[in-house]
């Protein structure tokens, strides 16, 4: 299998710069490329596929320059939102085409079908044709063209944004499945936050033109280095504090931040524990199928905190007007 890095890139349009000091997708990793519309993710995608050449720097497949090899001798298997599929060739023949393009015996490419059809479970419509299939159809056949040539790396763009939401969780679990199976270097773009952390070994998260923060999904979730980040996965609590002997405080809650001067204290709401008690007022409430949410005034700033209903101290018919906060996993914003 194989590992890719991308070392030292630039790539500039008029309006657009994209730079990408050091990226890698460790062999059989599942890395996804994460961030808002026209950050870069698919101008990033396209340079690892060979659509498009950086200005500077280089891709590395297996420690090897690939920058002056076309797609086709990159060995990799692509999927786009749009699934692209031959609309006049069966599900068999489109997931037939690029074996038949390197010449590949009769009863070889046969074999290769029925298996690449059988991992995306479209045994049953080998001879449909693409308009006789529905979205999520569609898009495992291009799955399956994809994986048919065994490549060694799995490059996927939005695959799933064209799907209603309950076949887009189905399809995300079977590629995550699909890629555990087979081991392959994947590398997925998407702008669903919640689709990322679903379906990553590691995330990287991308702001206009370059990469914010590269970890694992709880790690980027509960430890963010930047707002952008912390903002991006969920709702977030930031506390711009000055801190004094190695604490930060407000409202007697304190977090210890190991230095002095300002800090931006971070915490996700549902590291947020209330119990009745003196050091927040209970500003108002949302219910949430299973959870409460509750705004909280401390010192001068509002909070979030987010529990779920059978774990709270206090039935939601009587709530307190204030509650003890305590923050259980916290971190500092660059
Ligand atoms: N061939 C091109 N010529 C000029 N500008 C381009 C070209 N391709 C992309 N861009 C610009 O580069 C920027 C990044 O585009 P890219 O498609 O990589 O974003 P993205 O993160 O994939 O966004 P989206 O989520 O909308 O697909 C955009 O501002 C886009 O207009
Ligand atoms: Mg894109």
């Amino acid at each position: 299998m194989v590992r890719v890095e991308l070392k030292n890139i630039i790539k500039a349009w008029e309006n657009f710069r994209l730079e990408i000091g050091y990226l890698k997708a460790k062999d059989g990793e599942f890395l996804t490329l994460l961030g808002p519309s026209g950050c870069g993710k698919t101008t990033t995608l396209r340079m690892i596929a060979g659509f498009e050449k950086p200005d500077k720097g280089e891709i590395l497949f297996n420690g090897n320059i690939v920058n002056e090899l076309p797609p086709y001798e990159r060995n990799i298997g692509i999927v786009f939102q749009d699934y692209a599929l031959f609309p006049h060739l069966t599900v068999f023949d489109n997931i037939a085409f690029g074996l038949e393009i390197k010449r590949l015996p009769r009863d070889e490419i046969e074999r290769k079908v029925r298996w690449a059809l059988e991992l995306v479970g479209l045994e049953e419509l080998e001879n449909r044709y693409p308009e006789q299939l529905s979205g999520g159809q569609q898009q495992r056949v291009a799955l399956a063209r994809a994986l048919v040539i065994e490549p060694e790396v799995l490059l996927l763009d939005e695959p799933l944004s064209n799907l209603d939401a309950k076949i887009r969780e189905r399809l995300r679990s079977e590629i995550k499945r699909i890629q555990r199976e087979l081991g392959i270097t994947t590398i997925y773009v998407t702008h669903d936050q919640e689709e990322a952390m679903a379906i990553s070994d590691r995330i990287a998260v991308m702001n206009v033109g370059h990469v914010e923060q590269v970890g694992k999904p709880l790690e980027l979730y509960y430890r963010p280095k930047t707002e952008f980040v912390a903002r991006f996965l969920g709702l977030s609590n930031i506390l711009k504090l000055k801190a004094k002997d190695g604490k930060a405080c407000i409202g007697g809650l304190c977090f210890d931040v190991e230095r002095d001067g300002k800090v931006r204290v971070f915490f996700r709401p549902e590291s947020v524990y209330v119990k009745p008690g003196k050091m927040a007022e209970i500003v108002d409430y949302e219910l949430l199928p299973g959870r409460i949410r509750l705004r909280l005034k401390i010192g001068d700033e509002l909070i979030l905190a987010e529990r779920f209903l059978d774990e709270l101290p206090f039935s939601v018919e009587d709530l307190p007007e204030r509650v003890d906060v305590e923050v259980r996993s916290f971190s500092i914003l660059k």
